[in-house]
């Protein structure tokens, strides 16, 4: 079993309670759908999830003005969005195991995991129509097909003998940072920020979202299907490859913490400025 699959949730130390009116929210969501099919595998597949991107939007709301329901509510669309990529994710992946649990493929077969994505882009429409926000709906949808573009990319790039650096991380880019940049994004919208205060935080949510892949990468370097692990094989000298990561990985976050310099000191951007010194912890 890989560390991915013992971790406890690092983040409960520092977010707790906010972690817990998060869960919280996203039952409220679910029970909206008490009565479809979908409901039961779609709890299974949003559980014990570290819920680092819905915490980045609540955060990122704070540090500017307030969290109120609809962030929540916005909160929960870019949870769900995860938890929709990570299920097309573990089969495109063969993955066995997922948060110590079985993977959704495995549990409810192909056929469902199919028609749960497709759901859970209606579902985020829904909440999108409820915060009646033309931007949010864009930003929401930009993000969904950045994250298929990504995917689709890397799947091109592990049949190619020719992967560098700058291709790795447009994969990144696309594929994890669009989502933690859509969850700063939103969180600066709601909490009403300036455009220059949600542009900074939107960097933010791209820097930490690049770096939090390069460090997941990295911890799991051993695995043969990785683009990463393309690149370790293509260098005459592995090291190199991993000096050149350590390199992004610390640039990507301090990229990512000088963006909120924009931000007026408060205890939200604190933890905002914690969660990258959780992304770039190395084990
Ligand atoms: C897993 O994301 C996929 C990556 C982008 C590395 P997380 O590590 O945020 O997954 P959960 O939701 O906490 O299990
Ligand atoms: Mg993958």
């Amino acid at each position: 079993m890989d560390r991915k699959n013992i971790e406890v949730n690092p983040l409960q130390m520092i977010c707790g309670d906010y972690i817990k009116k998060i869960d919280n929210a996203i039952e409220t969501e679910l029970e909206l759908y008490s009565e479809s099919e979908f409901k039961e595998p779609l709890k299974f597949a949003i559980q014990g999830g570290k819920r680092i991107r819905p915490l980045i939007l609540i955060f990122a709301a704070q540090s500017v003005g307030s969290a109120d329901e609809n962030a929540y509510s916005a909160a929960c669309a870019v949870e769900f969005l995860h938890t929709e990529s990570v299920i097309h994710d573990d089969i495109i992946d063969n993955e066995t195991m997922r948060r110590r649990k079985e993977p959704f493929h495995i549990k409810y077969g192909y056929n469902t995991s199919i028609l749960t994505g497709d759901f859970v882009l209606g579902l985020i429409l829904n909440i999108s129509s409820r915060l009646n926000n033309p931007r949010i709906t864009k930003d929401l949808a930009t993000a969904a097909m950045l994250m298929s573009e990504g995917e689709k990319l890397e799947g091109i790039l592990e049949e190619s003998d020719d992967v560098t650096f700058d291709d790795y991380i447009k994969v990144m880019e696309y594929k994890t940072a669009a989502a933690f940049d859509v969850a700063a994004r939103l969180g600066g919208i709601i909490g009403n920020g300036s455009e220059e205060q949600i542009q900074g935080l939107s960097e933010y949510g791209k820097n930490i979202g690049i770096a939090y892949q390069i460090r997941d990468d990295l911890i799991d370097w051993k695995n043969e299907d990785k683009l990463f692990n393309l690149l370790v094989k293509k260098s005459s000298d592995p090291r190199d490859v991993f000096n050149k990561m350590e390199f992004l990985l610390k640039k990507y976050s301090e990229d990512a913490l000088s963006n909120l310099r924009k931000l007026d000191e408060s205890e939200s951007k604190s933890v905002l400025e914690e969660l990258v010194k959780f992304t770039s912890f190395k084990e």
